[in-house]
């Protein structure tokens, strides 16, 4: 979600360096092929890994690092881990709920996501303007429905997020001859495919000008809820696309915004709780589609590859480049 932070602010205090840790666990449902990779690399470094209650407190007083997408919720400790190497490049899953100590060091993942989330965007955007599920469903009761489709080129998207992944849907888009604005914490970039750049705060203003709104904000204190339904009430029939996290958007207020024609659509692949609950209304409303957290899928190749690039950095005594900064959350 964004690219790498080298800030200082990301060592933690008293964080030793260099620090080569030799005692590994892995929480993740990859965790076998990680290991195999992160064995075959290294093979000084020991490995366990399992998912869910298969990994104990024991495990984790055992390990000095952990690999993972998100905190296990059933651990009353993190034992003697130092550096938790996240599998996710959002980092909410170990950051949000329980504290985390504020001497563990925490690193994302190095994987881009931006290239397999613009696919992920175009799909969306292009069966949504090109009616692919209702034409879908006449021709499965044979009717010819014939209608006019207007274009996407021409129109306009607001990309909130303006990281790797806001940033490769913006030029695919740009290339289809789309519009773009970006929106983001610093309100500043300088790719070629953002026509303008503003502040978060600017956000109300302009969901009534544009026609995609394309959210791949992480969870932080400053983007939670960002998406309020005081924002999407600004909106003029746009629709909107979450590849970032469900905590930006204000997912309560979305079928009033559809029924209101605040919103035509939404296309989203992250939700407030996930799995979406099957009572969420957001399953079977017809202007909505729904993907379960899978447009930019983390492999064990990049998993392991992020590990062992920030195991080198911490050997050499430096702060890996994908540190992430606690105080800001990305
Ligand atoms: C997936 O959601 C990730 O953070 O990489």
């Amino acid at each position: 979600m964004t690219e790498p932070s080298r800030s200082p602010a990301a060592l933690p205090p008293g964080f030793p360096l260099p620090f080569a840790p030799r005692r590994v666990v892995i929480a993740n449902a990859l965790h076998a092929e990680i290991a195999d990779r992160v064995r075959a690399a290294r093979p000084d470094v020991a490995v366990r890994g399992g998912v869910g209650p298969e990994l104990t407190d024991a495990d984790f007083a055992w390990a000095e690092a952990c690999i993972g997408f998100r905190r296990p919720p059933h651990l009353t400790s993190l034992g003697g881990v130092r550096w938790v190497q996240s599998t996710g490049a959002g980092v909410d899953g170990w950051l949000r709920g329980a504290p985390l100590d504020a001497g563990i060091l925490v690193t994302r993942s190095s994987e881009l996501f931006g290239a397999q989330i613009c696919e992920w965007a175009i799909a969306r955007i292009f069966a949504i303007q090109q009616r692919v599920l209702p034409l879908a469903a006449a021709q499965r009761e044979r009717q010819w429905a014939q209608q006019v489709v207007p274009r996407v080129a021409g129109t306009r998207a607001l990309l909130v997020g303006t990281g790797d992944i806001g940033r490769t849907i913006a030029t695919a888009l740009t290339a289809l001859g789309v519009h773009c604005t970006g929106v983001s914490r610093s309100g500043r970039s300088s790719h070629t495919a953002f026509r303008a750049m503003h502040t978060l705060d600017a956000l109300p203003a302009l969901v009534g000008t544009h026609d995609w709104i394309i959210v791949s904000l992480p969870d932080t204190a400053e983007t939670r809820g960002l998406v309020s339904r005081a924002v999407l009430s600004q909106a003029r029939g746009a629709v909107l696309l979450n590849a970032g996290r469900g905590a930006v958007v204000e997912e309560a207020a979305l079928p009033e915004a559809l029924d209101a024609g605040w919103l035509r659509a939404a296309a989203l692949d992250v939700f407030e709780q996930e799995p979406l609950p099957p009572d969420s209304p957001l399953w079977h409303d017809p202007r909505v589609l729904v993907s379960p957290h899978m447009s930019g899928l983390t492999t064990a190749e990049g998993a392991a590859g992020a590990f062992l690039e920030c195991l080198a950095s911490l050997e050499r005594g430096e702060l890996p480049g994908w540190a992430i900064d606690r105080s800001r959350g990305y």
